[in-house]
């Protein structure tokens, strides 16, 4: 087999990639089980992505792991979530703490149910140490609910009288999302063949580089992230400008 890893260069390596993880469900029906099924399988994906990420030598890797609009699903689907969650994070942060990596999460956390709260924020404190790489989670995320938290708590110092309606920046508006801190992704996939964004984002990948794949996110490997970064590596980006005036 080729050796994909070789092919990535490291020194052009994106400092941040975003993952929508996608296709569970129709990866367990293929294999005539329930849909949890392929969740419980997603997980093996995860500790895939983390870790090639983290060896590579990314900075920030966030994955979509629960939407504000997954509340919608079956009960017993989402009940079934939260409790893999719940079950994961425990299980997981013992590795973490192996490989360096820091657990942080982006979303509307405090509305989780108590029980996954909880384990997420074990998950968060007994990590906050490492710096080899950070892994965020959105959990009960939604793009567009945070733009309008950043909207709110800028109207709040605006009415605070601590700053002017004309001073809100790019920058402090970045700075009031939950990602506040966290650079762009410059790299965005979706696995399962989805050619959509579904409320992930909208703000922070303005400029970042899309890349679809139809593999389902229980069958995604390292080298699925691999090639990834090779086709995002051989990707010309010109944030408005000509082919001409860049640098190489
Ligand atoms: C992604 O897989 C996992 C979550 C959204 C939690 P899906 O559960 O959306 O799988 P499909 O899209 O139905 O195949
Ligand atoms: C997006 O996947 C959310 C996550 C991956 C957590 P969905 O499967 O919920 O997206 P839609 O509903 O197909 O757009
Ligand atoms: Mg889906």
């Amino acid at each position: 087999m080729m050796d994909l890893k070789s092919q990535i260069n490291i020194e052009k390596l994106p400092r941040h990639i975003a993952i929508i993880m996608d296709g569970n469900g129709r990866w367990a029906k293929q294999h005539g089980k329930p849909r949890v099924f392929g969740h419980r399988n997603g997980v093996i994906a995860v500790r895939e992505a983390t870790e090639a990420a983290a060896e590579l030598g990314v900075e920030f890797l966030t994955l979509y792991a629960f939407s504000t609009e997954n509340w919608n699903r079956p009960k017993l689907e989402v009940n079934a979530l939260m409790r893999l969650l719940v079950e994961t994070l425990h299980k997981e942060v013992e590795t973490l703490n192996k490989n360096d990596i820091r657990l942080q999460a982006i979303g509307d956390i405090r509305n989780l149910p108590e029980r996954t709260y909880q384990a997420l924020l074990q998950g968060i404190e007994r990590t906050k140490n490492n710096s080899r790489m950070t892994l965020v989670l959105a959990l009960n995320y939604s793009s567009r609910w945070e733009v309008v938290e950043a909207s709110r708590s800028l109207a709040r110092q605006v009415l605070a009288g601590e700053i002017r309606p004309e001073e809100i920046s790019e920058q402090m508006f970045s700075d009031a999302l939950t990602t506040g801190g966290i650079p762009d992704p410059e790299l965005l996939i979706r696995t399962s063949g989805e050619n959509r964004i579904s409320n992930f984002l909208l703000w922070q990948i303005a400029y970042s580089e899309l890349y679809f794949t139809p593999v389902f996110w229980p069958d995604f490997r390292k080298e699925h992230l691999y090639q990834a970064i090779i086709d995002f590596q051989q990707r010309e980006r010109r944030f408005g400008k000509i082919s001409e005036q860049l640098v190489q």
